[in-house]
């Protein structure tokens, strides 16, 4: 009996002996990357190490966006680049079923045998023909406070655009990040490659934010840590809304159930169909979206709204100025307040699938500086045919943390942090390590 421990020790040794595997056998229970607001563009962008010898190549962060693509025409060099084979299991898990032939030269984006894909730049709403590829990727993990180790993905599948597709992005990106609820959308690779929860959270401001992988907990300086969000399910909008897509494809952008909009405690009064995603089209429902600077309504869901937000800002004795584009809705700061939570202007309200759970925006996330003097509510005119009625872009997301549990398909939100004292500018960055 008494030498019982002993030899548990001694199994307990060799089971975690260290060797030279010890730094690969790590096992996050985070990632973390940075997201960078680009100030011309208006875009939010990410840097994703790839490639051996590593490259940190800048994207564009789409959250609704189906995969990772990335220029494979224009220096792309890479000694760990890998092209799956049609009908392999990673052109399945790609939902890829096209094989494509390449009459050039073999190089990145250009093989034999290989799955195609439809690489998309969502912002200008082009897309082109690919393919499939694997190659390395490297990644800080967290503990939710500081960045820390950081950890490979060997075999991260992604999609080779070309170049003439990077037109209308950020300067200096070679494509765009997919976070969306696809297989291949980066959390989906990222929980598999690591065991973790298939879920993650962003945090996006006006400079430098972040979006965590996996497991919270979520800490911004002075330490406060990110919890309490109401949540609202995900829904699924069984039709794409990429620009080109596989036939019968549901979308990958996330999408929530608003039901009504208020302001203060006045119901904007709105067609009850544009609310919901029709399911023979896809047209409706409300998206959240990253790579529309600010939240699109439906014509007729914008000018109800706009003209009940001018109405009560003229009974708080806000004077109206001339519209300043792309914005309808311009005041003089003159008799506006200011508080902790931007300008003292009327509170609108998403509210979502019950009448408890609201998303309240305030004056930081509402009202646009356009010059000293000059504030306009920012949000804009999506049109008549719009094919989304709501999407909630991210001038309206900034510094408040959204949850996305592609597990039990719940959203999650904070409303905003500057409520708790903090912002999404406040992670610490400085590694552990
Ligand atoms: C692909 O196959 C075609 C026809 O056999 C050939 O002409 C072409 O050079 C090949 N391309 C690559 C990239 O290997
Ligand atoms: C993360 O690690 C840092 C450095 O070890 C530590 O100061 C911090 O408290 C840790 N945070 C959490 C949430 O565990
Ligand atoms: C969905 O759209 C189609 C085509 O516009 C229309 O005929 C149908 O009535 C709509 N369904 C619902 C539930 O509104
Ligand atoms: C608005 O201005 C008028 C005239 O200056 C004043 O009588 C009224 O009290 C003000 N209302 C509010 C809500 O500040
Ligand atoms: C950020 O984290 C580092 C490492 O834990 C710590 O030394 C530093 O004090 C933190 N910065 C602030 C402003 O708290």
């Amino acid at each position: 009996m008494a030498s019982s421990p002993i030899i548990f020790s001694v199994l307990l040794l060799l089971i975690f002996s260290p060797s030279s595997s010890a730094q690969t056998s790590f096992r996050p229970k985070a990632l973390l990357l940075p997201v960078t607001k680009d100030q011309s563009t208006l875009q939010y962008t990410t840097v994703i190490n790839q490639r051996t010898p590593l490259v940190p190549a800048s994207v564009v962060f789409d959250l609704g966006g189906r995969e990772l693509w990335v220029d494979c025409d224009k220096d792309y060099v890479s000694s760990t680049y890998q092209s799956p084979r049609c009908n392999s299991a990673v052109c399945s898990r790609a939902g890829s079923n096209s094989c494509g032939t390449c009459f050039s030269p073999p190089r990145p984006g250009c093989s034999n045998n290989t799955c195609g894909g439809i690489p998309d730049n969502t912002v200008t709403g082009t897309a082109t023909s690919g393919e499939f590829a694997l190659d390395v990727v490297s990644i800080q993990s967290t503990n939710g406070s500081n960045p820390g180790r950081v950890v490979k993905i060997p075999n991260l599948i992604f999609d080779c655009g070309a170049t003439f597709l990077l037109k209308g992005l950020a300067a200096g990106t070679v494509g765009m990040a997919g976070m969306g609820r696809h297989n291949i959308g980066l959390p989906s690779q990222f929980a598999a490659a690591f065991s973790f929860n298939r879920k993650f959270a962003v945090c996006l401001t006006s400079g430098r934010g972040v979006a965590f992988f996996g497991n919270g907990p979520y800490v911004f300086l002075p330490g406060i840590q990110i919890s309490g969000l109401q949540t609202t399910p995900l829904l699924i909008n069984p039709v794409s809304t990429a620009s080109a897509f596989p036939q019968g494809e549901k979308s990958s952008e996330y999408f929530i159930g608003v039901t009504a909009i208020k302001i203060v405690e006045k119901t904007v009064p709105i067609n009850p169909t544009l609310l919901k995603i029709n399911a023979s089209t896809g047209f409706g429902g409300t998206k959240i979206s990253s790579v529309n600077p600010y939240t699109v309504l439906e014509s007729s869901i914008y000018n109800a709204f706009t003209s009940e937000f001018v109405k009560q800002a003229a009974g708080r004795n806000i004077t109206r100025v001339a519209s300043v584009k792309p914005f309808s809705a311009c005041f003089s700061t003159q008799n506006v307040g200011v508080t902790r939570l931007g300008y003292a202007v009327p509170e609108i309200q998403l509210v979502l699938h019950s009448n408890d759970v609201v998303w309240r925006i305030f004056g930081a996330n509402s009202m646009v500086s356009v010059s000293d003097d000059i504030i306009c509510l920012g949000f804009v005119d999506g049109g008549v045919n719009a094919r989304t009625s709501v999407v909630i872009g991210g001038f309206q997301l900034e510094d408040n943390l959204i949850e996305f549990d592609l597990a039990s398909n719940r959203f999650g939100f904070s409303s905003t942090l500057l409520g708790r004292r903090t912002n999404c500018a406040n992670f610490n960055f400085t590694s552990t390590t």
